[in-house]
This record gives structure tokens, sequence and C-alpha cells, in this order.
């Protein structure tokens, strides 16, 4: 069978379309949201509208805001996918949710310090943010969104200037997901989290540049994997962990030990924790591994390992003390040096940053093994790429810091 020849009007109108159609370059580039530090929560902020801050919360499964008097509901059916997705996890010990949802759908938004939850009504929003190439602003964007709207209250113990939290968990109503859909870019994000001034977050993936430019390259090239794990009954990012390692001498720890609870990535506590029956065994391999008890001072709650910082030594990577590393699975480490390991409690005392949980029992199962908190997380360039359930992980090089990105406009185009 012969296909009927194509006139060359038609070619020729094929081929003019492809050369002339306005290729929407701009609008796949990723989005660009500054990332601040809250220093008296340890809390990490984001401003997505004209002082509209709120607390980045990478377990968070929604957008919510106090709203403005009278922002009318937004009309979505219990059964909409909206709503399925805005009740795809219940808050933990939230009582509110179990009410069966009638006629109008209801959110019901979590306050990650307090853990008080409330019913609230979905609106549409929209959210204000920059693209990027990786190395600057490009142009202002409006990211169409679907936000639940919360009662002033459910903001307790959040910082002073906050309106909200937006979460960046894996579901269809937090921040990844609706700028993907809004803005046509992939559901990934990358994190780099500051300890000063003004980190990022860039949703749609790479490249990332920090200053110096030329001396960093692309920064997620230099990312390592690993598989991005999650679990039905809640929306914390998982990572598989085989064990721990102090001064690449693997700590014993008990067969169980990593298996059930898992290791959790989590921005809601300021320290790493570890449970009771992981603590131990890390503290005091790397108590052993430093060997410096002639510099030991006493704790400075919530550590317990405090030394006299000026007789610790002190390397391009922070303080001179053994290393410590998770070991992941396919014989990657995520290794975390001086810098990402101690913390300056005081003038002359720096601590331990690893905390023991508390109010859970040795291992128990339903308890992760390991939280890892946002001090070991700053400075580092994170990925999560929701499409390949791939982690990515760096270190951000010695001589630049997450705080280091160019935020001037390179201006219209
Ligand atoms: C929701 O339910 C209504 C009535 O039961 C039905 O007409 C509608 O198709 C459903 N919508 C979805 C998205 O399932
Ligand atoms: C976009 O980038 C410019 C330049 O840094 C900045 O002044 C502006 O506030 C940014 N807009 C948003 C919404 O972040
Ligand atoms: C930051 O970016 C602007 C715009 O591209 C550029 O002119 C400037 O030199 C950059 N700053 C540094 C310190 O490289």
């Amino acid at each position: 069978m012969k296909m009927p020849r194509p006139t060359p009007l038609i070619l020729l109108a094929a081929v003019s379309l492809l050369v002339l159609a306005p290729w929407p370059a701009s609008c796949v580039d990723p989005v660009l949201i500054p990332v601040a530090k809250d220093p008296a929560t340890s809390l990490y902020t984001i401003l997505i509208r004209d002082g509209a801050n709120h607390v980045v919360d990478l377990a968070g499964p929604l957008l919510w805001s106090t709203c403005a008097p009278g922002h009318l509901p937004a009309a979505f059916s219990c059964n909409s996918t909206a709503c399925r997705d805005a009740n795809a996890y219940r808050a933990p010990g939230c009582r509110a949710a179990a009410q069966p949802c009638q006629k109008q759908c209801k959110a019901y938004p979590y306050n990650p310090v307090t853990g008080r939850c409330a019913a609230s009504n979905l609106v549409h929003t929209r959210l204000i943010a920059n693209t990027t190439d990786g190395k600057n602003p490009l142009r202002q964007v409006s990211v169409r969104a679907v936000g639940a709207c919360a009662p002033g209250n459910l903001l307790a113990s959040l910082p002073k200037d906050v309106t909200g939290v937006a979460g960046l968990a894996a579901s269809g109503l937090a921040l990844p997901a609706q700028i993907a859909a809004s803005q046509n870019v992939a559901r990934k994000f990358l994190l780099c989290l500051p300890r000063r001034g003004d980190g990022v977050a860039i949703f749609g993936g790479g490249p990332l540049f920090l200053l110096p430019e030329s001396a960093t390259g692309d920064l997620t090239s230099t990312l390592a994997f690993t598989p991005l794990r999650s679990r039905k009954d809640n929306p914390l990012y998982y990572i598989p962990v085989q064990g721990i390692v102090v001064n690449q001498v693997p700590v014993r720890l008990p067969a169980y030990a990593l298996a059930g609870g898992g290791v959790v990535l989590c921005t809601r506590v300021p320290y790493t924790a570890l449970r009771p029956d992981v603590y131990r065994p890390v503290v005091d391999a790397f108590d052993r591994a430093l060997g410096r008890h002639d510099a030991k001072v006493p704790a400075v709650a919530p550590f317990e390992l405090c030394y006299r910082s000026s007789m610790l030594g002190n390397t391009r990577l922070g303080y001179a003390v053994p290393s410590i590393a998770l070991t992941l699975e396919g014989g990657k480490s995520w290794t975390f040096a001086g810098s990402s390991s101690m913390v300056d409690a005081n003038g002359q005392t720096a601590c331990l940053a690893l905390v023991e949980m508390k109010g859970v029992k040795a291992g128990d199962p339903s308890a992760a093994a390991v939280v890892v908190g946002g001090f070991q997380m700053e400075d580092h360039l994170l990925q999560f790429d929701l499409e390949k359930k791939q982690f990515g992980f760096a270190k951000v090089p010695f001589f630049t810091a997450c705080s280091n990105f160019n935020f001037t406009t390179k201006g219209q185009y």
C-alpha cells in the first residue's frame, strides 16, 4: 500500500511550524525559592509570596497558611483528586480528620512543631517565584496551587513571621507536585539548606552553581545516589542504610537496628536523632575514636559529648574529629565531617551534634532508627527525585556554601 505523498505545501507548513512555533523554553526552567534558617527555632523558611513566609517541612503533605478573611473556599467534592490527595495521609493524632467528608472537601493541616491539626477548606492560590538556569534568577512566574486555609492559632510555636507550612513530601498537594503540574517541570527538587544567609530550593531539577561559579561547576554532577523510599502510612522520606561507620570502622549495632524503623530525612528536628540502641554505640565509638578525654568538658544540653573547642584541631572541613558515615545500599556512603558533626555550643565548647531520641524504646521498629536533622543536611546538596524515586546527596565544597547562590537577576530575555 502506498502512502499518499504529502504535498510540498503541507511539508512547508509543517517545517515552518517547527521553526516558528515559539518554543516555550522558559516554561520548563526550574523554579527557584530562597530558603532561610530561623535562628530561634532552627526551622527553615521560604518566601513564596510577598511577605508570606512558610516553614519548609520535608515530611509535610500539604501547603497551608492562614488566609485573608473572605478568601472563598474552592468547590472540591469529596471524591475529587485534590480531596483525595489532601487526605492521603492522616496527620498523627489528628482526631478531627476522622470525620467523614460531607459535600465540601476538608483538609487537615498539621503543625509539625506542636503536633496540632485543624479542619480547613481548600483554596486556589498563586505562589510568586523566579525561574532559574541554576546560576541566577531569570524571571518571575506565578504558580497555580491548591492550599489549605488554617486558623491563626495553628501557627503556635512556628517562627514569628511565618503564615503557614510548605510541605515537600511526595504527595499531590505538596509543593513539588504542585509546581511540577503548574510549571510543567519534573517532579524533583534540589535542597541546599543554609547554616546562615539564604540557601536555595530548586523545583524541577538542576543544574546548580554556587559562587565562585567557575570553581564549583554544576554541583548536581557531584551527586551520589541511593533509593528514596516511602511507606504507605506516612509521608516521610526514607533512605536505606546498612550501617554506620565512625572513622572508617563499622559501629557494632544490633542486627535489627537499622532494618525496622529505617533512616528518615527530616527538617523538623534541628539535630540528627538516634534511637537509644543506635545512639549509645555510635556516641561511644566517636568518643573512643577521638580519644581526647583531656579536652572533655561538661555536657551542654541537649548534647552529651562536649569538648573545649580550642583543644580540637581544625581542618577545611571543620573540627578535626572522626568522620561519621551512613553506609548506603550499593556500597556508597554519606559522610559527615566535623563541619556537619560538631556544633559550637558556646564560645569555648564544641559538642557532637547528635541527640538521643526521647520517648522511644531501644529497637522499637515503629520508631525510625535515625532521623537525619537540619544541621546535618546543611551545606549539602540534596536531590529528591520523586519520579525515579532516587535520593542524591553531595557535600557542598569547603570553599563555598549553600548561601552562595547568586541572587542577582541576569535580566529579562
Ligand atoms: C464524584 O461523585 C459524583 C457523585 O457521586 C460523581 O458524579 C462524580 O463523577 C465523581 N467524581 C469523581 C472525580 O470521581
Ligand atoms: C526574583 O528575583 C529577584 C532578584 O533576586 C528578587 O528581587 C525578587 O524578589 C525575586 N522574586 C521572588 C518572588 O522571589
Ligand atoms: C552574579 O550574576 C550576575 C548576573 O549574571 C553577574 O553579573 C555577576 O558578576 C555575578 N556575581 C558574581 C560574584 O559572580
